[in-house]
C-alpha cells in the first residue's frame, strides 16, 4: 500500500445518482482517518465479517489498499460532510465512524438528524445524546438503571468545587469529549481539587466517584440495539496511568454470570446501538457488581483479538448480516482465561523480546503500520525538528512558497 493522496471528493454532476455498485456481499462505509491504525485493522475486521468496504478517509494512507473497493480522500470539514452526505444515498448494510474526533465532526455538523442517524451507530436522533459525551452517557445510564459511578456534571470551578464535596474522594474529573486517557484526572485531597477546578478545560466537565476494583473491558456489536457479539476481558497492563490497554485477560463468555448478558442487553437498548459499541466498566472490589463508565461508539484496536482463542466477532457479524436475523451469540468451547499483549501497544523492548509471547498475535498490517506510522513518523518528525533548527523562521516561509509554486502544497 503506497501513501499517495486519493481521489479528492468533489461533488458528483448528477447530484441524485447514488454510487454505482452492485454487489452480493453487504457492503459497508468506513469513514474517519484521524486514528489510521485502528482504520488498518477495521478494514481487516470488516473484510473477515464478509463485506465490501468503501472508505471516507481525511488520510491518503488507503487509496491502494486491497481491501478498499472505493476511496474518497476529504481534506477539510466541509468536503468531509459534503461527501459523507452523497456517499450515503447508496444503501450500506453498515456505517461505521471509525474514531472519535469523527464522532464528534458529525455531531457539531450541520447535517440533518436523519442524515447524523445513517451516519452514527445508533438507532435514531434520541440516541445522540450519549456520543461522544462523557456527561450523556452517564445520564443515559442513570436515566436507564444500569450501574454507573455516582457522579455530577459540572458547568464552572465552583460547580466543580461542590460536587467533588457532595460526592467525595477520590474523584475523577473528566473532560467530555476525550480520549486515551488524555482528559482523565484524579482528585484525591484538597489541593488537587483546587488545581484541577482552576486549570482544567474546557467545561462542562463529568465528576465521578471512583469505583475502586478491576478494569473490565467489553467490545461489543449491536444491530438495532440487539446484541450479536461481545468479548469480555480484564485490563493487565496499559501505556499509562488512564491510557489504553496494552495486555489484557480474556474470560471466554461461557465463563462469565448470566448478569453480564442481561446489563449488555440493556446496555444495547439504552444505548439505541447499532453497530460496534467500546465498552469500559469496573467489576467493584466492595460489591462485586459492574459499574459501566464507557461506550464508545466505535470500534477499538482489540477488536481482533477473540480469534486467538476461537471466537471471531467477525463470524458471528458475518452471519447476522447474511441470515438477516440477529444471532444468538453461541459461548466459545474454550476453558479458562487467555492472557493477550496488543503488539501496537507494547514498548520496542517487549516486542523485540517477545513478552507475553506477542510475535504470535501481530495484527495483519503490523510491519506497514510500524513502518509507515512509528519508524516513518518519528524519521518524519526529527527531520521536521532539525529543519526548524537550521533554518529560521522567515527563510521558512520562503521555502513554503517556492514550494508551492511548483505544486507540493498539498
Ligand atoms: N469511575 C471510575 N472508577 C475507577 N476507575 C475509573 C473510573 N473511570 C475511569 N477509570 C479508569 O480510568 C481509565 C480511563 O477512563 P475513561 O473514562 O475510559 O477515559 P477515556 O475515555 O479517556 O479512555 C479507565 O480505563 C479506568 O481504568
Ligand atoms: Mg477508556
Amino acid at each position: 500500500m503506497q501513501d499517495e493522496p486519493g481521489r479528492m471528493y468533489e461533488p458528483r454532476q448528477d447530484a441524485t445518482s447514488p454510487i454505482l455498485f452492485m454487489a452480493r456481499e453487504p457492503e459497508c462505509l468506513l469513514i474517519g482517518g484521524y486514528w489510521p491504525e485502528l482504520m488498518l485493522t477495521v478494514l481487516d475486521f470488516l473484510n473477515r465479517a464478509g463485506f465490501i468496504v468503501d472508505v471516507l478517509s481525511i488520510h491518503a494512507g488507503f487509496k491502494k489498499h486491497r481491501l478498499v473497493r472505493q476511496h474518497v480522500l476529504a481534506r477539510d470539514d466541509a468536503s468531509f460532510l459534503a461527501a459523507a452526505t452523497d456517499m450515503i444515498r447508496h444503501p450500506y448494510a453498515l456505517v461505521v465512524p471509525c474514531d472519535d474526533p469523527t464522532l464528534g465532526r458529525i455531531m457539531r455538523s450541520g447535517l440533518t438528524d436523519a442524515q447524523k442517524s445513517v451516519l452514527l451507530p445508533v438507532m435514531s436522533s434520541d440516541d445522540f445524546i450519549h456520543i461522544y459525551s462523557k456527561i450523556g452517557l452517564s445520564q443515559i445510564l442513570r436515566k436507564h438503571g444500569i450501574p454507573t459511578p455516582d457522579f455530577r456534571a459540572a458547568r464552572d470551578r465552583h460547580e466543580l468545587e461542590a460536587a467533588i464535596r457532595e460526592l467525595g474522594y477520590p474523584v475523577f474529573v473528566k473532560i467530555d469529549a476525550s480520549s486515551g486517557g488524555l482528559g482523565i484526572f484524579e482528585a484525591t485531597h484538597d489541593a488537587e481539587a483546587r488545581a484541577l477546578a482552576g486549570g482544567i478545560a474546557p467545561y462542562p466537565v463529568l465528576v465521578q466517584k471512583r469505583v475502586p476494583g478491576v478494569t473490565v473491558s467489553m467490545e461489543a456489536f449491536y444491530r438495532q440495539g440487539r446484541l450479536v457479539h461481545f468479548a469480555y476481558s480484564m485490563q493487565q497492563g496499559r501505556t499509562s496511568e488512564f491510557g489504553p490497554t496494552s495486555i489484557r485477560r480474556y474470560v471466554p463468555r461461557a465463563g462469565l454470570e448470566q448478569g453480564v448478558f442481561e446489563q449488555l442487553d440493556a446496555l444495547g437498548g439504552a444505548l439505541g446501538a447499532d453497530g460496534f459499541v467500546n465498552i469500559g466498566s469496573i467489576r467493584s472490589d466492595i460489591d462485586g457488581d459492574l459499574y459501566f463508565f464507557e461506550a464508545d461508539m466505535r470500534p477499538n484496536l482489540w477488536i481482533n483479538h477473540p480469534r486467538h482463542f476461537g471466537d471471531d466477532p467477525a463470524g458471528a457479524i458475518r452471519q447476522c448480516f447474511s441470515t438477516g436475523t440477529h444471532f444468538d451469540p453461541p459461548c466459545p468451547p474454550v476453558s479458562g482465561d487467555t492472557l493477550l499483549p496488543h503488539a501496537l501497544r507494547l514498548g520496542a523492548t517487549d516486542l523485540m523480546l517477545n513478552r507475553h509471547q506477542v510475535w504470535r498475535y501481530l495484527p495483519s498490517d503490523f510491519v506497514y503500520i510500524t513502518l509507515r506510522y512509528r519508524i516513518g513518523a518519528g524519521v518524519v518528525a526529527a527531520m521536521a525538528k532539525l529543519y526548524k533548527r537550521l533554518l529560521p523562521r522567515p527563510y521558512r516561509k520562503a521555502v513554503k512558497r517556492c514550494l508551492a509554486s511548483l505544486g507540493f502544497n498539498r
